[in-house]
């Protein structure tokens, strides 16, 4: 039992992401009573639909009562006393709600693209209250008025793994579409260079397609690159070389960022570094090391791929050498697994979100949506951006098309309802 508990508690837990979980144990309830797996060879059991308008309601109202503990949640945010809330009871591992989620139409929505109340063998999945989530906050974003602001990140969100936003990337017209719209746009990414040149090779297709449209010029002017989570930033200019302008650091950074001293960003970068190399010995890994000016990471040698155990071994190790450390006290730093490296950043995602929200004039966390896919609690860079504002979490580029489609979709619905 003891060696149980640990393995799937206290090892397991940064590979789980508790609200869904517990959502997921909850729907789990009224698919065991009224799926009718049966039904495939005994059809006296009931017709599938009838089965389905049962399941339909009872997940229905499920997902009504974790919308009400979610508003009583940010109920007691605003009161100060979230510790006290019954959902932190709960989900202890729940941070905050910068929107309510409109869960019980996000499902009927859902379903009705998903049928996931007809399936009579696979219960309500861990991806299906992923995109219910999804909905919901958009959902809600969209209600409450225009959306200010979308940062995404880039590797997985916008292109695979390790690839460029080419000419031909569907996403491209549905961030014109944003920007045509008056939404403000931030890239926020892990990839750190100083040199525009890198993340124009990176961000060609998006780039270019903005130069040669017709949007006006002040709207052009609305979307920037953050990179290396929050180390870097560069602006859309028509006339740049590379259509992006540097903007010095002490044009943009937040009042905290400023007590972040080189001297403590290299004594960081040094532990880091050291531990990194510790696990390439402990693991025998082939790797390369990389260090930069506000970053160090491993990638496999050439032609080499490492597994996920080893991935997932290094950042976890690192991580937790990182946070013992005295320089990890007082320095924001962001470890994670990044698909096939390893790497450590100064700073995270929510002082990349942060100042993203800064530089377009101070824009709240109830209205900016980030869009990632690495949302666990551990060795994932997206994570850190929950603290600064809405977030959609996707698993690959294409539902990130599909969740701009659902958003342009229900504004669409609300503009009508308004006027
Ligand atoms: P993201 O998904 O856009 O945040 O990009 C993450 C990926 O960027 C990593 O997995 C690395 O392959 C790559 N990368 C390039 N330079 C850096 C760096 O300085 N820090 C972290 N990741 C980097
Ligand atoms: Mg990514």
């Amino acid at each position: 039992m003891t060696t149980r508990y640990r393995v799937e508690y206290a090892l397991k837990t940064h590979r789980r992401d508790q609200l869904i979980e517990w959502i997921k144990g909850l729907l789990a309830v009224p698919f065991v009573l009224h799926s009718q797996p049966t039904a495939v060879f005994e059809p006296r059991h009931g017709s599938t639909e009838e089965m389905a308008s049962i399941a339909h309601r009872r997940y229905a109202e499920i997902l009504r009562d974790v919308e009400e503990l979610i508003n009583d949640h940010i109920a007691h945010q605003r009161a100060g006393t979230e510790n006290h809330s019954k959902l932190r009871l709960l989900v202890p591992a729940v941070s905050k709600f910068f929107t309510p989620l409109l869960l019980h139409d996000a499902f009927v929505y859902q379903d009705a693209r998903r049928f996931i109340s007809h399936r009579r063998f696979v219960a309500p999945s861990f991806n299906d209250i992923r995109i219910i989530l999804n909905t919901a906050q958009v959902m809600s974003l969209v209600r409450a008025g225009p959306l200010q602001l979308v940062t995404f990140d880039g590797d997985v969100t916008l292109y695979d793994d390790g690839q460029s936003l080419t000419p031909d990337n569907p996403i491209i017209p549905r961030i014109l579409g944003l920007m045509r719209n008056g939404t403000s746009i931030g890239i926020v990414t892990a990839a750190g260079y100083t040199e525009s040149r890198r993340y124009y090779e990176r961000l060609y297709g998006l780039l270019d397609a903005i130069h040669s449209s017709d949007l006006p010029a002040h709207l052009k002017q609305n979307i920037i690159v953050l990179g290396g989570e929050s180390s870097y930033l560069f602006k859309y200019s028509d006339d740049a070389p590379n259509l992006l302008k540097f903007v010095p650091r002490k044009e943009w950074i937040l009042e905290e960022m400023q007590s972040w001293t080189e001297e403590d960003v290299t004594a960081l970068l040094n532990v880091a570094e050291a531990a990194l190399k510790e696990c390439v010995n402990n693991l025998r890994l082939p790797a390369q090391l990389i260090r930069k000016e506000r970053a160090v990471g491993i990638i496999p040698a050439p032609g080499g791929r490492f597994t996920r155990e080893q991935l997932e071994e290094t950042v976890l190790v690192t991580q937790k050498i990182l946070e013992m450390s005295d320089v990890g006290q007082r320095l924001p730093f962001c470890a994670f697994n990044g698909g096939n490296d390893v790497f450590v950043d100064i700073g995270d995602k929510s002082w990349g979100v942060l100042s993203c929200q800064r530089f377009f004039g101070g824009i709240d966390g109830s209205k900016t949506l980030h869009v990632g896919d690495q949302f666990l609690s551990a060795g994932a860079n997206d994570f850190k951006a929950r603290l600064a504002c809405t977030t959609a979490w996707i698993a690959n580029p294409t539902e990130t098309c599909q969740l701009l489609d659902e958003t342009a979709e229900l504004d669409a619905l609300q503009q009508r309802k308004t006027v």
